[in-house]
């Protein structure tokens, strides 16, 4: 199967089918009139074997309180080390809902109330909610950005780790929204530096498969040989992969047994379920039969990416992209042209377009938008079209 085949076979409306992201729109945006190009969803069916697992366990009728099975571990453990060289053992694993449901488990479980919690911004608002909303301390370290490549600035870390006593990170990898895969040598510097100041990490590698450009992802779990392994939680999830978010089922890996007691109890006394028999029925035919049809999708993302970026940059040439080394999140400085205050309303109210606004990733993000490239090309063909007409007429 090529690109333009896959496409054609996996490419689907979505509006009408209560999909958050089209046929909600007013809730966030207070309109309903805007293609929507944000929540980290695709506009693509899942692999043809994860639907027919799907629709075999549907036939069979009962939907009992059901078990992780031996061959879900095996099709998850094979994939992570195939195409990633990461070893995991059945006894580090843990299953959630939802990856936001477990870091707020997670946050719970390394942290007490008021303690202090770093993230490195712009990133993903919900992990700035999930703090506050557990009545931790939030702590900010900005990324530095050198035109449009950001890194850790690793003195402002360090140096904030210890004036405000922090006790967790909630790393993101790779990064969410500017788009890093981060080098070995960054995740050995930061791991370094947050083992030295007695801070816990977690992971969060939800976006690990979507790597477009040609740098290699290496989970945090491997960095030196596992040497940094007992100071932190992985947390992923095959839902941004195979567009499989609202079958709700994450993994929790946890390779330090100390943590695992301590976490074990924090869900037992929420009472939260652990994981989800249809998301693991659907994951499970994914990590076994989904190769291709992911290779598949990279492709498309890439060329989306590519289309945005050289039209928009053929008439705007001062506006700023990164480069989208991983996720399908297209991160993109409007603040170059138009005024950053600005940028909210034109784009919502007369490019109308749904698409992540900078600043709720952060203050550094106001006049960047984040824009959602895993979806038809005839999409990111409109919305470039719609962004140059509305960004021309304001200028
Ligand atoms: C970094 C990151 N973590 C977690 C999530 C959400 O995961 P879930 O739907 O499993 O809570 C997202 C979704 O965009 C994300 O980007």
């Amino acid at each position: 199967m090529n690109k333009e085949e896959f496409i054609a076979e996996y490419g689907v409306k979505r509006k009408g089918t209560n999909s958050a992201k089209w046929d909600d729109l007013t809730t966030q945006f207070g309109r309903d009139d805007l293609l929507p190009l944000w929540v980290a969803d695709t506009e693509f069916k899942i692999p043809q074997a994860a639907k027919k697992a799907l629709n075999d366990r549907i036939e069979h009728g009962a939907f009992g309180y059901s078990r992780t099975p031996k061959s879900y571990y095996e099709a998850y453990f094979n994939w992570q080390k195939s195409r990633y060289g990461i070893e995991l053992h059945e006894e580090w694993m843990r299953f959630g809902t939802g990856v936001v449901q477990s870091l707020s488990a997670l946050i719970r479980t390394l942290t007490l109330p008021k303690e202090a919690v770093m993230v490195l911004q712009p990133v993903y608002y919900p992990f700035m909610q999930v703090i506050q909303d557990n009545d931790r301390k939030l702590v900010v370290s900005n990324l530095k950005n050198d035109n449009g490549r950001y890194e850790m600035d690793f003195e402002d870390i360090e140096a904030k780790m210890k004036e405000e006593n922090v006790k967790l990170l909630i790393f993101c990898s790779p990064h969410n929204p500017v788009g890093r895969v981060w080098d070995e040598a960054e995740l050995e510097r930061i791991l370094e530096i947050c083992h030295d100041n007695q801070v816990r990490v977690i992971a969060d590698e939800i976006h690990h498969d979507l790597i477009i450009g040609d740098k290699k992802f290496t989970s945090m779990l491997e960095i030196k040989d596992g040497l940094y392994r007992d100071n932190l939680v992985m947390v992923d999830s095959a839902s941004k992969t195979f567009n499989m978010a609202a079958l709700l089922n994450n993994h929790v890996v946890i390779a330090n047994p100390q943590i695992r007691d301590i976490y074990d109890e924090v869900v037992a006394a929420d009472a939260s379920p652990s994981g989800s028999l249809l998301g693991m029925v659907a994951m499970e035919a994914a990590y076994r039969h989904g190769d291709e049809w992911l290779d598949n999708m990279i492709e498309v993302i890439k060329d989306n990416f590519n289309y945005v970026k050289e039209n928009l940059q053929a008439k705007f040439p001062e506006i700023e992209v990164s480069d989208l080394e991983g996720t399908y999140l297209m991160w993109i400085n409007l603040g170059k042209v138009l005024p950053k205050e600005k940028v909210e309303k034109i784009v919502k109210d007369h490019a109308k377009l749904a698409v992540d606004f900078g600043d709720w990733f952060g203050q550094a993000g106001l006049g960047f938008i984040r824009m959602n490239m895993a979806t038809v090309p005839e999409n990111v063909e409109k919305a470039t079209a719609a962004l140059i007409t509305a960004i021309e007429a304001e200028k």
